[in-house]
């Protein structure tokens, strides 16, 4: 079974001025586009030919792994935007927030912190566990939490790919960008 690059649920130029369409372009077009056809050259002769992406993120390691969830993060990172969504969460989730960090700003600055600290590439989550406890969480390269278990809810890409074109080296004016497009809607969606 051959992966295949999801569509967008937006116009590329949709998120502009937060994320252009050229970093639409060269972010979804190139790099997500990348892992999918590397993924698709990895699999044959591995066992993976007939797994989905979330099994082979749990039990794949090296390259297959690492490809797989790229291909899986950028997908869940991608669909968390939209033009006019909901800015803050509501709802179940908006309490779960309140619980584990005493409030959405305590949890803002949080994320933040985490995914300007991260050093070099990786991704910075938003992830529930199985006690229904809402943790922030910092992967390097394709790390994803459901390897250890965590259900995702929220990512922010730190790789320079995701910011490079729009913001050259200022992570933190990218970061800042990111909240403005969140759809927490959506977001709640998962929870
Ligand atoms: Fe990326």
């Amino acid at each position: 079974m051959a992966f295949e690059l999801p569509k967008l649920a937006y116009e590329p130029n949709a998120l502009a001025p937060f994320i252009s369409a050229e970093t639409i372009e060269y972010h979804y077009g190139k790099h997500h586009q990348a892992y999918v056809n590397n993924l698709n050259g990895l699999i044959p002769g591995t066992g993976f030919e007939n797994s989905d992406l979330e099994s082979i993120i749990r039990k794949a390691d090296g390259p297959v792994f690492n490809n797989a969830a790229q291909i899986w993060n950028h997908t869940f990172y991608f669909d968390s935007f939209s033009k006019n969504g909901s800015k803050v969460p509501s709802g179940r989730l908006s309490d779960a927030i309140n619980a584990s960090f005493g409030s959405f700003e305590s949890f803002r600055e949080l994320f933040t912190r985490s995914a300007a600290t991260l050093f070099g590439s990786g991704w910075t989550w938003l992830a529930v566990k199985e006690d229904g406890s809402l943790h922030v969480i910092q992967e390097s390269n394709a790390g994803n939490p459901m390897k250890n278990g965590l259900k995702p809810l929220l990512t922010c890409d730190v790789w320079e790919h995701a910011y490079y074109i729009d913001y050259r080296n200022r992570r933190p004016d990218y970061i800042k960008s990111f909240w403005e497009i969140i759809d927490w809607e959506i977001i709640g969606n998962r929870f």
